[in-house]
C-alpha cells in the first residue's frame, strides 16, 4: 500500500495519540505515506484529510484527547453516509483505514469492511467494553483519576462520618466502577452486569456501619440501572427511615481528559504500531487489541457480535474485600 489514512472516533480515549503518532511511524518505515482524517466519520463524509508526517506527530504522545479530533457521527450510520465516506477514500487513493475507537467505532469499521474497504480498528475506549481486546485505550489512565478523586472523597468521608457516592463512566459497563470499587476500598459497588437496588445499597452500608465502620463509600456505574441521580433521590426521599444520607459526586467527563499513563502510552503505540504493519502488509477487516498479553487481531465481525462480560471472580472478591 503506498497510502493509508488513520481516524479517531466516538468518545475521547487518553493514548489515542500515541496511537495516532505509532500508526504515522510504523506506516512511514514501511514506506506508506499517511493521511489524518479529522472529527472522525464526520471527516471522512465532509473530505477533511491532512497529511501526516513524521514531524507532525512529534510531541503528541504525553497528550491526552486526540490531535485529529473526534466526534460521533449518526450520518456514517446511514448508507448515503457510508458512500459518501467511501468516496472520499477513493478521491485520496487511499488503501487502507485505520480506526482507532470503542463499539460505535468498530461497528463503523464493519460496515466499511463490508463494502469490501480494507479496515484495520484499533480498540479504543475508557469503559473497556470492547470485545476483542482485554484491555482498551485510555481505561488505566481514566481509572486512575477516578481511584485519585474516590480516595480524595475517602478523605472527607472519613473526616465527617458520612457515606459518600461517587458516580464514574461506562454506559453500559461496570468495568470501571468495579475495578475503582476494589482499588478505593468501596463498601457497595453498583454495576449495570449486577441488579442492585437502592434498598440493597442502604443494606450494604448500614451493614457496613454495624460492623464497625465510621465512613462509607459507594460506586456506581453511569449506566446502572439505579445511577447516582436516583439513588440520591431515593436516599433523600427516605432519609430518616434510613438514618443516613449520601453525598453524591458524579466524575463524567474528567475521566477522559488529563495525559495517558505508561501503561496507556505503550500499549497505544503497541497497537497502534500493529495496526498498521499488519494493515500495510494485506490484513484487514480485523481489531487489533491485546488478547492474554499479546497484541493479537479479532475478525470485526466477531467484534459486532461478541459481547465483553465482567469477571464474575472479581465481582465476588469485591464484596468479600468490602467486609
Ligand atoms: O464511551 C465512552 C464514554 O465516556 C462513556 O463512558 C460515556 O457514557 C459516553 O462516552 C459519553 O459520551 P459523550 O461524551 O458523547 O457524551
Amino acid at each position: 500500500m503506498s497510502k493509508i489514512a488513520v481516524l479517531t472516533s466516538g468518545g475521547d480515549a487518553p493514548g489515542m495519540n500515541a496511537a495516532i503518532r505509532a500508526v504515522v511511524r510504523s506506516a512511514l518505515a514501511k514506506g506508506t505515506s499517511v493521511l489524518g482524517v479529522r472529527n472522525g466519520y464526520a471527516g471522512l463524509i465532509s473530505g477533511n484529510l491532512t497529511p501526516l508526517g513524521a514531524r507532525d506527530v512529534g510531541g503528541i504522545i504525553q497528550q491526552g484527547g486526540t490531535v485529529l479530533g473526534s466526534a460521533r457521527c449518526p450520518e456514517f450510520e446511514t448508507e448515503e453516509g457510508r458512500l459518501r465516506a467511501l468516496r472520499t477514500l477513493h478521491q485520496h487513493d487511499i488503501e487502507g483505514l485505520v480506526v482507532i475507537g470503542g463499539n460505535g467505532s468498530q461497528a463503523g469499521s464493519h460496515a466499511l469492511s463490508e463494502m469490501d474497504f480494507p479496515v484495520v480498528g484499533v480498540a479504543s475506549t475508557i469503559d473497556n467494553d470492547l470485545y476483542g481486546s482485554e484491555i482498551t485505550l485510555g481505561v488505566d489512565t481514566a481509572l486512575n483519576i477516578a481511584l485519585e478523586a474516590t480516595d480524595r472523597l475517602k478523605v472527607t468521608a472519613a473526616s465527617h462520618q458520612r457515606a459518600f457516592l461517587i458516580e464514574v463512566m461506562g454506559r453500559n459497563c461496570g468495568y470501571l466502577a468495579l475495578n475503582v470499587g476494589i482499588a478505593a476500598g468501596a463498601e457497595a459497588i453498583v454495576i449495570p452486569e449486577a441488579e442492585t437496588s437502592p434498598e440493597d445499597v442502604a443494606q450494604e452500608v448500614r451493614n457496613a456501619y454495624k460492623r464497625g465502620k465510621t465512613h462509607a463509600l459507594v460506586v456506581v456505574a453511569e449506566g446502572s440501572k439505579y445511577n447516582a441521580h436516583r439513588l440520591e433521590q431515593h436516599f433523600h426521599e427516605n432519609r430518616k427511615r434510613l438514618g443516613f444520607d449520601l453525598r453524591v459526586t458524579i466524575l463524567g467527563h474528567v475521566q477522559r481528559g488529563g495525559a495517558p499513563s505508561s501503561a496507556d502510552r505503550l500499549l497505544a503505540s503497541r497497537l497502534g504500531g500493529a495496526a498498521a504493519e499488519r494493515l500495510i502488509d494485506g490484513e484487514a477487516g480485523v481489531l487489533i487489541g491485546l488478547l492474554g498479553g499479546k497484541v493479537a487481531a479479532t475478525p470485526l465481525t466477531e467484534v459486532a457480535q461478541g459481547k465483553k462480560e465482567i469477571d464474575p471472580h472479581l465481582w465476588e472478591l469485591a464484596q468479600v474485600l468490602a467486609r
